[in-house]
């Protein structure tokens, strides 16, 4: 997979901003409240879950370092265990991403609460991944915990400033999608019942904050329609995943996305298409200033050109199965 392509993994960043400034946004009386709304609708929804009930304990052991690592249970997957160390490390790269997210709100409002109760969450993503994959030992873990160091002693946040909440929420929107998405078909490749089920259980998780997400975009595009459009252009044009920091990404991108995990088409059909065309429904928005007419033709050109990259990949998989 080439190098710029889009890659999923754990959780979001709204956004940063260089000088590490508070950004501040203050959100309008409705989309306040339409925080607190989803907020309460998240908390109804999300179940309480154990990380520890979920992981096989019983294949753990004291590592020997004189022995040469091995695993317990199936050995997975190169493309799994690409997806298991890419997701694995930006779970871990939680603390930056609360950074950017939480600053962008003021303390006292229904998004700060969210963006507390939301770290909670994606927290414990990497405690029951780490779990698992120590007592299974899928990864090298010497390799592991310096991995870990490394991107957590440098931290990562999207290249792209969010210059609104807007772009903030619907770049979280995207990132939550593309991690469900992401832990969904890891999940179907897992050969370990226990590894298949914590994937699931993660994915599950996913989808709510995507929920979440979504449509406080959605409220905020319907706020705005035209600074909305310019935000989703910017945003989808210049998306990175926080995985484009890890040392190897290349090569771990070029296995996910040969396992079908994650790639262009993907990326595409299940992350775009959804959100910009049948959910948010760009191509039918009317009403729009000339700015962000022209960020709608921007945006459905770009589209078009990650669909064509795709159908590219694709052939020329068929052509060259090896490749
Ligand atoms: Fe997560
Ligand atoms: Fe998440």
């Amino acid at each position: 997979m080439p190098k710029d392509a889009p890659q999923p993994n754990g959780g979001p960043a709204a956004g940063g901003q260089p000088d590490g400034n508070r950004l501040g946004f203050a959100l309008s009386e409705h989309l306040e409240a339409c925080a607190r709304t989803l907020l309460d609708r998240h908390m109804e929804r999300s179940r309480e879950w154990f990380p520890h009930q979920l992981v096989p304990w019983r294949l753990g052991r004291d590592a020997d370092p004189q022995v040469e690592p091995d695993t317990a249970g199936p050995p997975e997957s190169t493309g799994v265990r690409s997806a298991l160390l890419v997701n694995l490390l930006t779970e871990d790269n939680l603390p930056y991403y609360f950074h950017h997210v939480a600053q962008a709100f003021p303390d006292d409002s229904a998004m700060n609460e969210w963006v507390r109760r939301w770290a909670a969450e994606e927290q414990r993503h990497s405690i029951v991944l780490r779990d698992w994959i120590c007592v299974t030992r899928q990864l090298d873990l010497e390799a592991l915990e310096r991995a870990r160091m490394h991107q957590v002693s440098t931290g990562f946040a999207p290249g792209v400033r969010a210059e609104s909440a807007c772009d903030g929420l619907v770049y979280l929107a995207f990132q939550e999608l593309a991690t469900r998405v992401s832990y969904r078909n890891t999940g179907q490749q897992v050969l370990d019942r226990a590894g298949a089920a914590i994937m699931n259980r993660v994915a599950t998780d996913e989808n709510l904050h995507f929920l979440f997400y979504r449509d406080m975009a959605t409220a905020a595009m319907e706020e705005d329609p035209s600074a909305g459009m310019v935000a989703l252009d910017r945003q989808v044009t210049n998306f990175q995943m926080p995985g484009t920091s890890i040392a190897g990404f290349a090569a771990h991108a070029t296995a996910i996305a040969a396992a079908g995990i994650y790639d262009y088409r993907v990326h595409s059909d299940q992350i775009l298409d959804p959100l910009v065309r049948r959910h948010w429904k760009v191509e039918s928005i009317c009403g729009l200033d000339p700015a962000a007419e022209a960020a709608r033709d921007h945006l459905l050109a770009w589209m078009a050109r990650v669909r064509r990259v795709a159908d590219r990949l694709e052939d020329q998989r068929v052509r060259e199965p090896s490749a």
